[in-house]
């Protein structure tokens, strides 16, 4: 990981990360970002399940807040935002790295997915990070930014991708729409499209290993994109030298998406 230590271009800000399920996640190449850039981190975890798996690292980094969220489970998103008040009163940086689709619907043709499997894609993937700006809004006083996780299945046909194109279409676009109307606020939002990683939500893709090999052969950097990646290029967005940036698509993938 570049050696961001001596930066603290986020010293002193205060900053959400949600999507943390275990050391490979993108989530948590953020989360080390931020915190490597000086903020100060609230960190969420999905179940008692994945607890013991993320409160270790939540640690690691000083967490200052750790608490559960599951999107599906009412009212839980509310509280981290209670909280975040109740401790920190303000909020700067919101990141969402949260994706679910329902397997039986994920592989099969975007054709044939199911009208619940469609919905709850949507919810989880999609309306929680419209649900999570908002409820940011009146924290980041000062402006701030908000992040959410994307990937190239959104414009082209990616094979096996199916039915999350079209879910990763509709967050990109509530992305731009978010920009536009927080902007005035100093309030910027950007979708991050990385290359494939190898991750748990992505062992959940037909043929995932195919995918990674064919990032690493067309990608004009010849390479793989690690979470580290991802998070340094993020917590740069999060910095006050990113300020006029917002509404971006942006994509670390070492270049894939500009070759045919
Ligand atoms: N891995 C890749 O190749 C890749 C590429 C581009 C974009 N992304 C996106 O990055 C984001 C993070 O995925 P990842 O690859 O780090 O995998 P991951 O499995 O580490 O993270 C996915 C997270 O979503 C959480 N989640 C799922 N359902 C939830 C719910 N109902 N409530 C709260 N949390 C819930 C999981 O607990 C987990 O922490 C996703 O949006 C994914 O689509 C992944």
């Amino acid at each position: 990981m570049i050696d961001v230590s001596s930066l603290n271009l986020l010293k002193g800000k205060k900053a959400l990360v949600t999507g943390v399920a275990n050391d490979q996640s993108i989530a948590w190449g953020c989360a080390k970002a931020f915190q490597a850039f000086g903020a100060d981190l609230a960190i969420t975890y999905f179940n008692d399940k994945a607890k013991p798996h993320v409160e270790p690292l939540a640690r690691e980094i000083g967490a200052s807040i750790f608490m559960p969220l599951d999107l599906q489970q009412e009212g839980q998103l509310e509280r981290v935002f209670e909280k975040i008040a109740e401790k920190w009163g303000a909020l700067d940086l919101c990141l969402h790295s949260i994706a679910f689709a329902p397997k039986e619907d994920l592989q099969g043709r975007v054709v044939d997915c199911s009208k619940d499997g469609f919905l709850r894609a949507m919810e989880i993937s999609c309306w929680s990070f419209i649900r999570m700006a908002k409820l940011a809004e009146p924290l980041m006083k000062s402006g701030g930014a908000l992040f959410t996780m994307t990937y190239y299945g959104s414009q082209m046909v990616v094979e096996h991708y199916n039915m999350m194109g079209p879910v990763k279409a509709a967050l990109e676009s509530a992305t731009r729409y978010m920009a536009a109307e927080l902007g005035p606020k100093g309030i910027r939002v950007h979708a991050i499209s990385p290359g494939p990683l190898k991750t748990r939500a992505a062992s959940g893709i037909s043929e995932f290993d195919k995918l990674l090999q064919k990032a690493q052969s067309k990608a004009p950097s010849r390479s793989l994109v690690s979470i580290d990646d991802v998070g340094v290029a993020v917590a740069f967005l999060g910095t006050d030298a990113a300020k006029l940036i917002t509404g971006e698509t942006l994509y670390i993938d070492g270049g894939y998406h500009i070759i045919d």
